[in-house]
């Protein structure tokens, strides 16, 4: 493994933000948000979210920056230059293939965006157009060909991106995208909070019904939360990486994780009020998206239009945290194997096609072969988000309250005090990655499983 290296860098603060907001806002937001809030007690779940998301969420992504930087690698790298330790490289190997898992499931949902925006495209979902979405979509994924050929479509341009490189491909389009992400979904939103009757929506997402809010729901609130954030996947470690000295990697953390959350709550008004002023059941689970949607598009005023911004918008949002997982692999490689970019992304490519292929197919023809009670997409979705990636945050803030240590974090998030940085601050942020965040992960954890 090389341990000097030449790094591609983000170019400064707004780019470091725009990426980690890229890859942090996407089918996490708009797809699993609206629909466990639904789920899980409304508001009440929104409280325990955003605790989760800004009390303990932050503070780790502020350890996995700090790793990435001072350790200047993606995960395996990172570790082994912080420690010297081929353990705790394996660390990051866990990390690196924690994002495998996830892209095999990811990019098939992405490509249903792709199919989904097509179809709008096409006007199926114009006002007053007549269609049976839940047929229509069960038709779809349980398939064959046809869904392997949209995700494939999704991971060729994921992989066009990626092949640009750090700065002119990844920071490039997420200057673009995020800022194109947030207009989009307020007009969605706007459009959706001012139709008739979608108050009973907004009180749906807002009103705390706390009587739902059990173990499992704070487990899941947690979950969503890291995913959501893109923690626990080596992620923050590699843009880490690619961030300069003089950025203030605490504020840039609380930036990203304040605006994503501020995109889920958006998603969620984007959503909600539209279901309910349509009276139509919001219980659709994963299914929200895409078969409750396409009915509402048809019964609203200029439906056509607002299902060709949400569709498109939900494509973007997948396209660019799918971009964030795959570098998050590539990088991992070309640093261990010293490899080219190019070949790094066939292989990591072809290995993630062939998941994928399994996980589209588990819709349908492999819908039988269940392991743990679960088909392999629902497997690799239950494992990354409820296992891997709550175990890989563990490790990270072990490593850096435990063995990093606070000079040294201190010394990282200051660098060496060029950074402006209310010293209480930094304490505060060190002593949730020290203490706060290993209890309640261990504790949630062990709850549910006990
Ligand atoms: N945060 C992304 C989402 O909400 C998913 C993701 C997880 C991306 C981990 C990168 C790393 O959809």
């Amino acid at each position: 493994m090389k341990r000097e290296n030449k790094r591609d860098h983000f170019s400064g603060s707004f780019g470091m933000i725009a990426a980690t907001v890229s890859s942090a806002v996407g089918l996490g937001n708009l797809w699993r948000f609206p629909y466990l809030v639904g789920q899980n007690g409304g508001a009440a779940f929104i409280i325990v979210y955003l605790f989760f998301s800004l009390i303990i969420c932050t503070p780790i992504m502020v350890a996995e920056f700090t790793i990435g930087r001072r350790g200047k690698g993606a995960p395996p790298l990172a570790f082994l230059n912080l420690t010297g330790s081929r353990k705790w490289a394996g660390a990051g190997v866990i990390s690196m293939l924690t994002c495998v898992l996830i892209l095999s499931f990811y990019n098939v949902v992405g490509g249903w965006t792709v199919k989904y925006f097509f179809n709008s495209v096409f006007l199926q979902y114009r006002e007053g157009a007549v269609v049976d979405s839940a047929a229509a979509f069960g038709q779809f994924v349980t398939g064959s060909a046809t869904p392997i050929m949209y995700f494939t479509i999704f991971m060729f341009i994921s992989a066009v991106i990626i092949l640009a490189g750090v700065t002119k491909g990844i920071e490039r389009t997420s200057k673009l995208m995020m800022p194109l992400l947030f207009v989009l979904v307020v007009l969605v939103a706007v459009r959706s909070i001012t139709l008739p009757g979608a108050g009973a929506g907004v009180r749906y997402m807002f009103k705390p019904d706390f009587s739902l809010l059990d173990r499992r729901a704070v487990l899941v609130a947690l979950g969503q939360a890291f995913f959501s954030l893109s923690l626990g996947a080596g992620l923050q470690i590699t843009y880490g990486s690619y961030t300069r000295r003089e950025d203030n990697i605490v504020r840039n953390s609380f930036v990203s994780s304040v605006s994503d959350t501020m995109f889920a709550i958006l998603a969620g008004c984007a959503i909600m009020p539209a279901v309910f002023a349509f009276g139509i059941n919001p219980g659709e689970g994963a299914g929200l998206a895409f078969v409750t949607l396409p009915q509402v598009f048809t019964q609203m005023p200029l439906g056509g239009l607002f299902s060709i911004l949400f569709f498109f918008t939900l494509f973007l949002a997948a396209l660019s945290s799918a971009v964030s997982l795959f570098e998050v692999v590539v990088a991992s490689m070309i640093e261990m194997w010293e490899m080219p970019r190019r070949k790094a992304v066939l292989i990591a490519g072809g290995i993630i096609f062939a998941l994928g292929c399994v996980c589209s197919l588990s819709q349908g023809v492999l819908g039988d072969f269940r392991i743990l009670g679960r088909n392999v997409f629902d497997l690799f979705d239950f494992v990354t988000s409820n296992v891997l990636m709550l175990a890989t945050s563990l490790l990270v803030v072990l490593f850096v309250g435990w063995k990093l240590k606070k000079d040294a974090f201190m010394d990282e998030i200051t660098s060496s005090g060029d950074v402006k940085l209310p010293r209480w601050g930094g304490l505060a942020v060190f002593y949730v990655i020290k203490y706060a965040a290993p209890i309640v992960i261990l504790t949630i954890v062990l709850t549910v499983i006990l």
